[in-house]
């Protein structure tokens, strides 16, 4: 994993491997399972780019769950555009259960701000929220993950289901963005 990978205009350095990212997965997958036992969870997974981090999440999980995955957008190319749509909206009931939302990265909080407070009243038993990434630098909003796989700087990332402008999702391992 030594190779520049240009999308569009821009060009990304390795930053994440597979494996570091696999070995971490495994860590939550076990404390999720511990906590949850016999709960039967109800994973909440966010599309577009969470697909990738909830199907090895999910496996990681050695407990009975069942998994629905969302989609809500806010993001164009580089930049949040601040509104949030919800294009695949939940179509199961949530009251009295343990919801654990899967994203792939939190950057300023406001996507997951909105849903949180969306879920909350639906009265769910509880929600946690798994996260693979993290940008502590970058957060507006009081978002706590229960799980997070790395913080990272406040540097634009693809790969493991992460994209610039709909390219890069399909990479094993996680780039930032070069500078120049
Ligand atoms: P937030 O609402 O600002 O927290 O943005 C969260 C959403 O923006 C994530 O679910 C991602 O889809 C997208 N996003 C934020 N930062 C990045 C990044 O570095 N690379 C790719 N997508 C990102
Ligand atoms: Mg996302």
């Amino acid at each position: 994993m030594s190779k520049l990978v240009k999308l569009h205009d821009l060009s990304f350095e390795p930053f994440i491997t597979a494996a570091q990212i696999k070995q971490r997965i495994d860590e939550i997958g076990k404390e999720i399972s511990n906590k949850f036992e016999g709960q039967k969870p109800l994973f909440i997974a966010i599309l577009n780019g969470a697909f990738v981090f909830a199907a090895d999440l999910v496996r990681a999980c050695d407990i009975e769950s069942e998994i629905i995955f969302i989609r809500l957008t806010s993001y164009h190319g580089l930049e949040s555009s601040g509104t949030i749509k919800t294009v695949i909206g939940l179509d199961v009931d949530i009251k009295n259960r343990h919801i654990i939302i899967i994203e792939d990265i939190v950057d300023s909080g406001r996507t997951m701000h909105h849903f949180y407070n969306d879920l909350k009243e639906k009265s769910p038993a509880s929600i946690s929220l798994a996260t693979l990434l993290i940008k502590p630098g970058a957060l507006q909003f009081p978002i706590k993950p229960e799980y997070i796989g790395f913080e990272i700087p406040t540097k634009f990332v693809i790969g493991y289901g992460l994209d610039y402008d709909g390219l890069g999702r399909n990479y094993e391992d996680i780039y930032h963005l070069k500078e120049n």
